[in-house]
């Protein structure tokens, strides 16, 4: 680990045994264990979710169900993170640290394309969405989850320096780092919401809505 960050993280809020336990364990027996927030950008969305207080919040790609909760550790008695993935193969393992967390009755888990579950909340306004699903898809989830936040409300876009490939030409097939650099693009031109991006591990960008 780079010397800087070591520093960052023992001067930042220790990471949680239970997410310690549950990171090492994607690291060793999931293919993507990379994937996950992480002890950093975990401490930030815990922090993200204590200063704007959501009632209700949304997040697109649970995977292992570390961010979400993340989220939930930041939340007020009675809010809700609800979480989508749609590979249920992740179910066992996320069960298996979510029965065992203490944010467990705060997050609500959905299996299935967030695409197709997104318009499904007719009548629920989000204060804060979370978008870390298929980078391929960012400008549909954002298209879809802009509706359904509040006026004022956020939307926080994960790996959006994409390991730094933003700044390069991509490969034709590389529809990852299309799929991001697209979604900059149209975003930093976007006059129904106010952006910033975070060089926070694979950037961050902050989103409010107008
Ligand atoms: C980067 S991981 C999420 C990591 C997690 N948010 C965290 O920070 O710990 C992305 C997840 O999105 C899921 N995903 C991809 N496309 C999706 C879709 N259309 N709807 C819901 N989940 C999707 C993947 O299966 C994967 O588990």
């Amino acid at each position: 680990m780079p010397v800087l960050e070591e520093y960052i993280l023992s001067h930042s809020d220790p990471e949680p045994e239970l997410l310690k336990e549950m990171h090492r364990d994607a690291q060793v027996n999931l293919l993507h264990g990379r994937m996950i927030s992480g002890h950093l950008q975990g401490r930030l969305l815990k922090m993200f979710a204590q200063m704007i207080r959501p009632r209700q919040v949304l997040e697109l790609g649970t995977y292992t169900g570390y961010s979400a909760i993340c989220l939930a550790e930041g939340l007020d008695e009675g809010a809700r993170v609800h979480t989508i993935e749609i590979d249920d193969e992740m179910s066992d393992f996320i069960e298996k640290y979510l029965n065992r967390s203490e944010q467990k009755d705060k997050i609500k888990l959905y299996f299935g394309d967030a695409l197709q579950i997104i318009p499904k909340f007719e009548d629920e306004f989000f204060d804060l969405v979370f978008v870390d699903a298929d980078k391929r898809l960012y400008g549909e989830y954002f298209e879809l989850a802009l509706p359904k936040v509040r006026k004022g409300g956020f939307i926080l876009a994960d790996n959006t320096l994409w390991d730094g490939k933003v700044l390069e030409e991509p490969e034709s097939n590389d529809w990852q780092t299309k799929g991001i650099q697209e979604f900059n693009e149209r975003l930093a031109a976007d006059e129904r919401v106010e952006k910033v991006i975070l060089p926070v591990r694979d950037g961050l960008t902050l989103i409010r809505k107008k």
